[in-house]
């Protein structure tokens, strides 16, 4: 192979700055990868909305010619929704290629089923940008904590709400104004309920779930609350008497049983959380051996999530390169039985 051929489903906040990474840092790619990485299609909705000149990609709204290109080496999944995400990445699986995904909607619903089918064609599955943005707490997870028995993680898994918090107590502004910033930074999903319910940290706790303890919470018994029904007095009260509003997800397992909550939590300027502002997410690990890690980073955009996903795009590249019995080791790891942290 003399280049890796990868197609880029969606062309929004997340596949612009997936498009301008590789373009940036192909050099430093090709370096790394011994190859270069090629973006050879990108799928979208309306294609109408959209001036593309470069003939060298195929700039197009049916899957279909994507799917039946002859050379497609990865597939990345950085479009809206559990449909057709689903279907589109177990396609390109079956074809046996490689898929990375930022889609935690979808990942959070079918990751299960998707890892099971790659494992079977011996094709990796990228998950790191559906949880916490740029921060690298996947990889952590799975590859650096295995030793470790991790008992309980807690943090901001939503960019957008902490964004909102934070604009709402420093600037005064509005529910609505700050919503609408996220917007246009393009933090908040296209259909913002889910960052404003709660729902969207919801399904990062679910995937942070399936990796740390093999399984996810009951979704049923699960507490999820948004920020929504915070106002600017409630927030500016409890500020002057010292305490923050954060929007937090936890996730712990007792006995059998795996409780998760995600809610807004008042905090005290001591709580590691107090600190943490504007688009930030943080993760704080309890492990067994090592006691607590905290990971802090921006938790949404563009560019911190398009890390995420080169990221991951590195790492399958590394697997098809390993080749040394040193590197073997790396596969070893997967006679383990949780699937979600095999990839
Ligand atoms: P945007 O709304 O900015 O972009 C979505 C893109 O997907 C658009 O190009 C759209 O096409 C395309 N698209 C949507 N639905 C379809 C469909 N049915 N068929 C083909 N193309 C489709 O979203 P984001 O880039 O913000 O998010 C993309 C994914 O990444 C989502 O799953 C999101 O949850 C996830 N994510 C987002 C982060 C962020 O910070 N924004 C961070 C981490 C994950 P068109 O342009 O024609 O409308
Ligand atoms: N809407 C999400 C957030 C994007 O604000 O956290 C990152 O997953």
């Amino acid at each position: 192979m003399t280049a890796i051929h990868v197609a880029l489903l969606g062309y929004g906040t997340v596949g612009k700055g997936v498009y301008r990474t590789i373009e940036k840092h192909q050099e430093r790619l090709k370096t790394i990868l011994g190859k270069e990485v090629k973006i050879v299609a990108i799928l979208v909705k309306e294609l109408e909305k959209h001036q593309w000149v470069n003939n060298e990609v195929l700039f197009t709204d049916n899957y279909t010619d994507i799917i039946n290109l002859p050379k497609l080496d990865v597939v990345i999944d950085a479009i809206v929704g559990v449909e057709p995400g689903f279907s589109y990445l177990r396609q390109a699986i079956n074809r046996g290629c490689h898929v990375i995904t930022a889609n935690k909607e979808m990942f959070a619903h079918h990751g299960t089923e998707l890892l099971s089918l790659a494992k079977e064609k011996n094709v990796s599955l990228g998950f790191e940008a559906t949880v916490a943005g740029g921060i690298p707490i996947i990889q952590t997870l799975k590859k650096l904590l295995n030793a470790n028995k991790v008992d309980k993680v807690e943090g901001i898994l939503n960019g957008t709400s902490n964004f909102i918090l934070t604009k709402m107590r420093e600037e005064n502004l509005s529910f609505e104004d700050a919503l609408k910033l996220a917007q246009e930074y393009g933090y908040a999903e296209a259909d913002p309920a889910n960052d404003i319910e709660g729902v969207d940290a919801f399904y990062k706790a679910v995937i942070l779930s399936e990796v740390i303890f093999g399984e996810q919470p009951e979704w049923e018994q699960t507490i999820t609350q948004g920020i929504g029904t915070l106002t600017l007095q409630q927030i500016k009260l409890f500020e002057s008497l010292g305490l923050r509003f954060k929007h937090v997800a936890s996730l712990q397992k007792s006995n059998t049983e795996i409780q998760c909550t995600v809610r807004p939590v008042l905090v005290t300027n001591s709580h590691p959380l107090y600190q943490v502002e504007e688009v930030q997410n943080a993760i704080n690990i309890e492990a067994d051996i090592v006691g607590n890690i905290s990971l802090q980073g921006p938790g949404a955009g563009m560019f911190p999530t398009a890390s995420a996903i080169v990221e991951d795009l590195i790492h399958i590249g590394d697997k098809q390169l390993a080749s040394s019995p040193e590197d073997s080791l790396f596969f070893e790891k997967e006679t383990k039985e949780n699937i979600w942290a095999l990839h």
